[in-house]
């Protein structure tokens, strides 16, 4: 398929345009809430490549006092996402200095992750970027989420998706696969989905 298919709108763009989120994406974020209870009405939502915006206008929209989202991206979100409950450090998620940033901010409810690496088109070469992506979102998932609290992370398929499970099932009471209905359907992006944080203390 040509780049300008797949840039394309779809369905689920023109839904997403309606609805005043700035891409598709919500959707997958959307329905992985419904399957799996993410959020509480006042969590503390770390959003791993969050740019755009549209899963941290989501959660925006589901929270409230004291909860809050904190987003990291390598862009910025688009400008008309402003929130009194929202902190925005542009950077890479894999950095030191962000990592102390985010850190300074948690503990966390949740961490969710969209996060993924521009592509080269070499099947190998992406899997293995998007699941370095992963491991530093697990860093994340395994430092600051409090016990109970929820992890959802995208991976291209054809990766390490079983070696992360395992270490998954490790730190949540239940890890599973998940691949969103609003996936393209030539995309091989998946999500991983770690329920209950388990406490080690
Ligand atoms: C599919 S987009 C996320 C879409 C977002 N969830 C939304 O709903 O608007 C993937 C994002 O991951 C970001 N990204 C990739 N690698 C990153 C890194 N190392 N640090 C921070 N952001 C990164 C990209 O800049 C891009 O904005």
């Amino acid at each position: 398929m040509s780049a300008k298919a797949y840039e394309k709108p779809d369905f689920w763009s023109k839904k997403a345009f309606s609805e005043g989120y700035p891409a598709r994406s919500v959707y997958k974020l959307k329905e992985m809430d419904e399957k799996f209870s993410l959020f509480t009405p006042t969590a503390r939502v770390l959003d791993l490549g969050a740019a755009p915006g549209s899963w941290t206008t989501y959660v925006l929209r589901k929270i409230r006092e004291p909860g809050k989202v904190v987003a990291i991206d390598l862009s910025p979100l688009d400008k008309a996402l402003v929130s009194p409950l929202l902190t925005f450090f542009q950077g890479d998620l894999c950095s030191p200095e962000i990592r102390k940033k985010v850190k300074a901010e948690g503990p966390f409810d949740a961490i969710i992750c969209d996060a993924a690496p521009a592509t080269t088109g070499n099947k190998t070469v992406d899997t293995a970027r998007s699941s370095g992506l992963v491991e530093i979102a697990l860093w994340y998932a395994e430092t600051l989420l409090v016990p109970g609290g929820n992890f959802v992370v995208k991976i291209f398929q054809g990766g390490q998706e079983r070696e992360h499970l395992v270490k998954m099932r490790e730190l949540f009471t239940s890890a599973r696969g998940f691949k969103p209905e609003a996936c393209r359907t030539t995309s091989f992006e998946t999500y991983l989905a770690g329920l209950g944080r388990k406490s080690f203390s």
